[in-house]
């Protein structure tokens, strides 16, 4: 869980970084898109590192998923049935919402990809192939699918706070200076993925990206 974890704020976190090029406009961003797919060439062949992490990012997901499932069925096994009394309702509820969090983003990530990479599902008749800059602004002028994407933003960064959490206790790290500063580190990703990336539906709903 920790290592794909990792991974997967990594790149979310790397992914937030360039989508703020949305705000240097049309050509910054589109640019961007397009050193994605040429990144490495011509030592290696076009779109080879996008595949390289696609690929990684699919076992990854696949990887998460399924060690969310053994721990989830080791706690319940070594719980048996008793259940865990006093612990703080911030963390209770942190802890009970990773598994239907964990399902939520799962979802988000089918929709994103047929929304703004596929072109397929919400945005048919305005896609345009190579032009990621009006996809998005088309996307997000609809209101639903932005506060759709600024909520979902919500649901990751609890996500990835309460992972930061778990993380040391899944890699056996105890010391309690070193969890308090891990701790902080993951608030702080968690709040500059928030904000990096819901910033950007919301400045097209209100009409500053355009
Ligand atoms: C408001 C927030 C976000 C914006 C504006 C955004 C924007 C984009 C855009 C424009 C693309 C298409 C790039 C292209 O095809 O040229 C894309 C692809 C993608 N995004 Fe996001 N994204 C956001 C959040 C996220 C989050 C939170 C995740 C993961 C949980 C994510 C995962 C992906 C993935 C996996 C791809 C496909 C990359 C590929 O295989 O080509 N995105 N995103």
């Amino acid at each position: 869980m920790a290592v794909t974890g990792v991974i997967f704020v990594g790149y979310v976190f790397v992914h937030m970084i360039g989508n703020l090029k949305v705000f240097s406009g049309p050509e910054a961003f589109n640019g961007y898109a397009q050193w994605l797919r040429e990144v490495g060439y011509p030592l290696i062949p076009h779109r080879g590192v996008l595949w390289a992490l696609r690929v990684l990012l699919v076992v990854s997901v696949l990887a998460h998923v399924w060690a969310s499932l053994v721990l989830w069925a080791r706690g319940r096994r070594a719980r048996g049935p008793h259940r865990r009394r006093r612990m703080p309702t911030l963390l209770a509820t942190g802890a009970r919402t990773m598994l239907p969090g964990g399902v939520l983003i799962l979802v988000f990530v089918g929709v994103h990809l047929l929304d703004l990479t596929i072109g397929r599902l919400v945005t048919p008749e305005s896609f345009r192939s190579g032009d990621a800059y009006q996809n998005l602004v088309a996307s997000f002028s609809r209101p639903w699918m932005a506060i759709f994407y600024a909520a979902i933003m919500l649901v990751i960064a609890a996500h990835i706070v309460h992972g930061s959490r778990t993380l040391l206790q899944d890699l056996g790290a105890t010391g309690q200076r070193l969890r308090m500063v891990w701790v902080v580190v993951g608030v702080l990703v968690a709040l500059a993925i928030l904000l990096g990336n819901a910033l950007i539906p919301v400045l097209v709903q209100m009409g500053v990206v355009t």
